[in-house]
């Protein structure tokens, strides 16, 4: 079905609970900035009371009778009131925005005093693939780190917490780790996006990306493969 998101990697999972959980409360109001597929949000349907919106300037195209509210619009410049949702959260999307302080000093206003500002991203230079040839995996991890928007937003992201004016910082590092390597799992989906993006700009060649790929399928063989991804959640009150 083409406007389903596609299934949950159970690490995931695991990590959205956990990230949902930080509420003071469970909430009523939550607003995803940079909902991208909805994923978070389909799994906050079973907590979420009252309302439930992500916004997102590309959203795929929703079902007319999809329960969840999807907004066209930009995070730098919500079109939403001063306090309209009790958590706040965003995933995987600082990186992608010109400002990710006015992002984030946008989600401390439409938030409620008693609310949570939650920040959720990956430090793309934590990501550990185990596998047979340190050198390769090495140099495509780095090649990928360093050719995004921002490599290092994760580890970043408690001082633009800071900068937004956000108040009671909590920084949390989670690892999020796998050891298998097959279709339905993040470090499987990780490799796809890895092996795209350096192919399409041209950072890695076809043969090396291949032996990359082989060398860790290889290692699940084994029984040796690891997957792992440092992510930096950030919990602030507006
Ligand atoms: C890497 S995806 C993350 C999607 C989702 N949060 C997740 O974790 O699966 C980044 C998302 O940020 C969205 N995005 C880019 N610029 C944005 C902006 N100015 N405001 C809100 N979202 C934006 C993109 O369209 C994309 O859906």
């Amino acid at each position: 079905m083409r406007n389903e998101p596609p299934p949950l990697p159970a690490s995931l999972q695991d990590h959205y609970e956990w990230l949902l959980a930080r509420a003071a409360a469970p909430p009523s109001r939550l607003l995803d900035i940079g909902a991208g597929q909805g994923r978070l949000l389909g799994l906050a349907r079973e907590l979420v009371r009252e309302r439930l919106v992500g916004i997102d300037p590309k959203h795929p195209a929703g079902r007319p009778d999809h329960p969840i509210a999807r907004v066209i619009g930009d995070g730098q410049r919500l079109p939403f009131a001063d306090d309209t949702f009790d958590f706040v959260v965003e995933t995987e999307t600082l990186e992608w925005v010109r400002d990710p302080v006015a992002l984030l000093r946008e989600a401390a206003r439409v938030c409620t005093p008693r609310g949570r500002v939650v920040s959720d991203d990956t430090d793309w230079d934590t990501l550990v693939f185990a596998g047979g040839d340190g050198t390769l995996g090495r140099r495509i991890l780095r090649a990928f780190c360093d050719s995004g928007p921002n490599g290092w937003i994760g580890r970043t992201t408690p001082s633009l917490m800071r900068r937004a004016g956000l108040r009671s910082i909590e920084v949390n590092v989670r690892v999020i780790a796998e050891h298998e390597l097959k279709p339905g799992t993040l470090g499987y989906w990780q490799i796809q996006v890895i092996d795209e993006w350096l192919r399409a700009k041209a950072l890695a060649t076809a043969q090396e990306l291949d032996d990359w790929r082989a060398d860790l399928h290889q290692a699940t063989d084994r029984g040796d493969f690891l997957f792992s991804a440092n992510r930096y959640v950030c919990v602030g009150r507006p």
